[in-house]
């Protein structure tokens, strides 16, 4: 089905979606930078910028991030060049009471850094499907933060070396009527 906008947009918010087929072309660090840039300048509950994140960018790293992810998505999210844990910070560091916005501040800067990774023809794609324990025990991540997701970073590469079942949905996603939205 087509994607169908009633309204118009900036350029990146159309044309972002999430695909599979990963090049395993290497990202350059100024573009990886830009993109941790883009979500540093994303906007936080009392500014506690709480998103914190372990970039798997090296084989030896990319390796050990691999290894979290669930079989499904390993299958695709092996051949990009870059993995991106997003994790957060539970307490306000400043009152050390719970930040119950921490998640929401998180997934403004992954929205952030996907829509610059968009600007500069890269290609994003969010996991939930991976193990917070296999996180917890390989990157030493305690308590203290909340394990999101994992964020697949590259650009695009061949359809056919997808599955079947992953080629048939690499096209971008369809939406709700905003009407939906509303409660
Ligand atoms: C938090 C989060 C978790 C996701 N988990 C997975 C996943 O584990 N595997 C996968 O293939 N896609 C995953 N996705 C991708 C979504 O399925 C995708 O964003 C959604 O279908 C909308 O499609 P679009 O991004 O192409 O518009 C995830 C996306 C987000 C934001």
């Amino acid at each position: 089905m087509e994607r169908k906008f009633n309204h118009e947009l900036m350029t990146e918010i159309k044309e972002r979606w999430s695909p599979r087929a990963f090049s395993d072309n290497p990202v350059p660090e100024e573009d990886l930078m830009a993109l941790l840039e883009a979500a540093r300048y994303a906007p936080s509950c009392s500014n506690e910028q709480p998103w914190r994140f372990v970039v798997a960018a090296d084989q030896e790293k990319l390796a050990r991030m691999r290894e979290v992810l669930d079989s499904g998505n390993q299958k695709w999210a092996n051949h990009a060049p870059v993995l991106i844990l997003v994790a957060a910070e539970k307490k306000f560091l400043k009152k050390g009471t719970d930040n119950r916005w921490c998640c929401f501040d998180a997934g403004t800067a992954w929205g952030y850094l996907s829509l610059e990774a968009q600007r500069r023809g890269l290609i994003t794609h969010g996991m939930g499907g991976f193990s917070v324990d296999k996180v917890r025990e390989t990157f030493n991540i305690s308590d203290r933060y909340e394990v999101i997701a994992v964020i697949a970073v590259g650009y695009y590469g061949n359809k056919d070396q997808l599955s079947e079942y992953n080629r048939d949905r690499e096209h971008p996603g369809t939406r709700k009527e905003i009407e939906e939205l509303l409660l």
